[in-house]
């Protein structure tokens, strides 16, 4: 090969590489400037039900407040955001079900599944039902979000 030609190549090679870290760049700054979810519930509440949720382990199961596994594989949906797909008395009656999963159907194996917390006090699931309704996500991250929970509890793609 000339060195002519090896100029042009080795430079076509320089453009595309520094076009596409420019746009990984561009990409990652737009996701670091808005983090899709929040709460809008008040410090205390917010405290006190982290308390319970810390006591009773739910973070073994699900993703709170953690970018890390969004969207990797443990068993259950993310809790980020579940309150702009559920209501607070949804929330209450999930927890106090002596059974959860004839309200949510599971396609896990029993010691995978949702537990029932309906022997939780019930000021704690007033509180978990109130926090919970309080964890929203942004319009822009809505479907996403849908589409996660959806592929978690079925397994299975999301019809749009
Ligand atoms: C043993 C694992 C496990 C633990 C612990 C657990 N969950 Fe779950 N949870 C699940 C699974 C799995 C589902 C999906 C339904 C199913 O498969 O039973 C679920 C579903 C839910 C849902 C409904 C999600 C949706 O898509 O609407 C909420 C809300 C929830 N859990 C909250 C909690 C809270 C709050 C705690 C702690 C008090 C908790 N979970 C503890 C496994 C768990």
């Amino acid at each position: 090969m000339k060195a002519g030609e090896k100029f042009v190549l080795v430079s076509i090679g320089l453009l595309v590489l520094f076009s596409v870290v420019r746009s990984e760049l561009h990409v990652k700054e737009k996701h670091d400037n808005d983090i899709p979810f929040y709460s809008t519930a008040s410090s205390d509440v917010a405290k006190n039900a982290m308390d319970v949720i810390r006591k009773n382990n739910c973070k073994n199961c699900h993703s709170l407040w953690t970018l890390k596994d969004m969207l990797e594989s443990v068993p259950a949906p993310m809790l980020d955001g579940i309150g702009s797909l559920r209501t607070e008395d949804w929330f209450y009656d999930y927890l106090s079900s002596p059974d959860p999963q004839k309200i949510l159907p599971t396609r896990l194996k029993k010691e995978y599944a949702m537990p029932s917390y309906a022997s939780l006090p019930e000021a704690d699931r007033r509180l978990l039902a109130k926090y919970l309704s309080s964890l929203k996500v942004k319009d822009w991250y809505l479907e996403q979000t849908k589409e996660a929970e959806y592929k978690k509890l079925t397994g299975l793609e999301y019809k749009k």
